[in-house]
């Protein structure tokens, strides 16, 4: 029975992995074995990892991987994805190709306004507090002069303090919805200490008002943090073509596109399949924000809650023939940075970045959001003509294979054997046992 462990922060990785071996898993040798061939020789690198977050004891890798051939608004990128799916850079490669030679991808930022928010109890007459915010806007401004000193010189900085009365959502409640543009960083740091400023600033300066005093009936800030729910933070994509250029898999563009635009209006009208359509999406949204250093929690929050904007779940993407040219598009949310955090730490970061060759946050969303589109592209071409297993298949038996560590003869014997049968652990193993036999 493990017992609790005090001041494990402070044990070395070796002690911490005693602890545990300990502790969970019967003095087991092999799990240092395990964890240990993952750290780095270089100790400068592994310290670096290391400092990444608290209590680390390995790493804990993903394969970084390269869909090519991407057309972007006329400029062909190479994208960096990390991910664990076998199928989903093999996807985007194929959608890039695709479109290769039909124009590329295009898309633009529609807008980059970042917000927080500061939550307030107050109790009182909507008049007083209203009155005494429109009093003291401007010194909650102030506030944070010295803190949005840099990021103002680059153009950026708080836009606005608006007083929000959320009592009908909840008794007493306001907000103080701060909004922000935070350029090519992310901005979750700087705009939650600009929060805590104006907070503070608006507590202190509550306490001396009078209209408050005179009813004892004082704001209280209950938190205040950004939100990663970032609706104004807006890029959109879209590819475009003549419907009868758009066979594909042996099936003629007016039929192919007909069932697609079908797949997306089912996507739109039943939630159980829109989840599954955006979580193909987010395969390659995930994939790049990864491997550009950017915080994918707050993305796939961020997005899916816009995907419920208009009080349903619906697919992200949008699909439809207009005088014979077929319009596919996506249209996100994505507050994401090209410089701070890990982008200026990580050594695959930076290389992943330099590969984009540097872009600016806008550009990054634009090429975020067509990592989602030809995702989408990719599943829903598959799922309308061949079924998706094909081509999941054989990444499965490429994987298998792998495990039971096939030769390159023997892989390609068995990827043509396997050609037209089902695959499975099974089957796959009894070939291979045959195929040894036999030689
Ligand atoms: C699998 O990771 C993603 C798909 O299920 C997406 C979809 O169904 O659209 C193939």
């Amino acid at each position: 029975m493990p017992q609790p462990v005090s001041g494990f922060s402070k044990k070395t990785k070796e002690e911490k992995i005693e602890w545990l071996v300990s502790n969970y898993l019967q003095n087991d040798p092999l799990v240092y074995k395990v964890l240990k061939q993952y750290w780095n020789d270089d100790e400068k690198l592994q310290k670096l990892h290391d400092g990444f977050i608290e209590n680390a004891i390995s790493n804990y890798y993903l394969p970084f991987a390269i869909a090519p051939n991407f057309l972007i608004n006329n400029e062909l990128y190479s994208i960096p994805m990390v991910l664990e799916e076998s199928s989903v850079v093999a996807a985007s490669s194929n959608a890039a190709k695709f479109w290769l030679d039909k124009g590329g991808f295009k898309a633009e930022v529609i807008s980059t306004v970042k917000n927080g928010q500061i939550h307030i109890n107050f109790y009182g007459a909507e008049s007083v507090i209203k009155k005494f915010f429109s009093e003291n806007k401007s010194k909650l401004i102030n506030s944070i002069s010295e803190i949005e000193y840099s990021m103002k010189k680059r153009g950026g900085g708080l836009i606005d303090i608006n007083l929000i009365n959320s009592t009908k959502s909840l008794e007493g409640y306001y907000q103080l919805h701060c909004t922000f543009e935070t350029h090519d960083a992310m901005g979750a740091n700087f705009i939650n200490t600009c929060l805590e400023e104006i907070a503070k600033t608006f507590e202190n300066n509550s306490k001396n008002y009078s209209e408050f005093s005179d009813l004892n009936e004082y704001p209280e800030v209950v938190m205040s943090i950004l939100s990663n729910y970032v609706p104004e933070c807006l890029v959109r994509a879209e590819v475009q073509c003549p419907v009868n250029e758009m066979s594909t898999n042996g099936i003629d563009g007016a039929t192919f596109t007909t069932k697609f635009i079908r797949a997306v209006e089912i996507a739109k009208a039943e939630t159980r399949r829109a989840v599954t359509h955006n979580k193909g999406i987010m395969n390659g949204i995930d994939a790049v924000i990864l491997a550009t250093g950017n915080d994918f929690r707050s993305v796939e929050a961020g997005i899916h809650a816009y995907a419920s904007k208009n009080g349903m779940y619906t697919s992200l993407t949008d699909a439809k023939i207009e005088n014979n040219l077929f319009t596919f598009s996506i249209e996100i949310p994505l507050a994401i940075g090209t410089v701070g955090g890990l982008t200026g730490l990580h050594p695959l970061v930076k290389f992943g970045l330099l590969l984009l060759q540097n872009p600016s946050a806008k550009k990054l969303m634009q090429i975020i959001a067509v990592a989602g589109l030809a995702q989408n592209f990719a599943a829903l071409r598959s799922l309308v003509t061949t079924g998706i297993q094909k081509g999941h298949m054989k990444m499965h038996l490429a994987n298998i294979l792998n495990k039971l560590e096939a030769t390159s003869l023997e892989t390609k014997q068995a990827l043509q054997y396997f050609e037209n049968k089902a695959i499975s652990h099974n089957a796959v193993t009894s070939y291979l046992n045959q195929l040894r036999e036999i030689n």
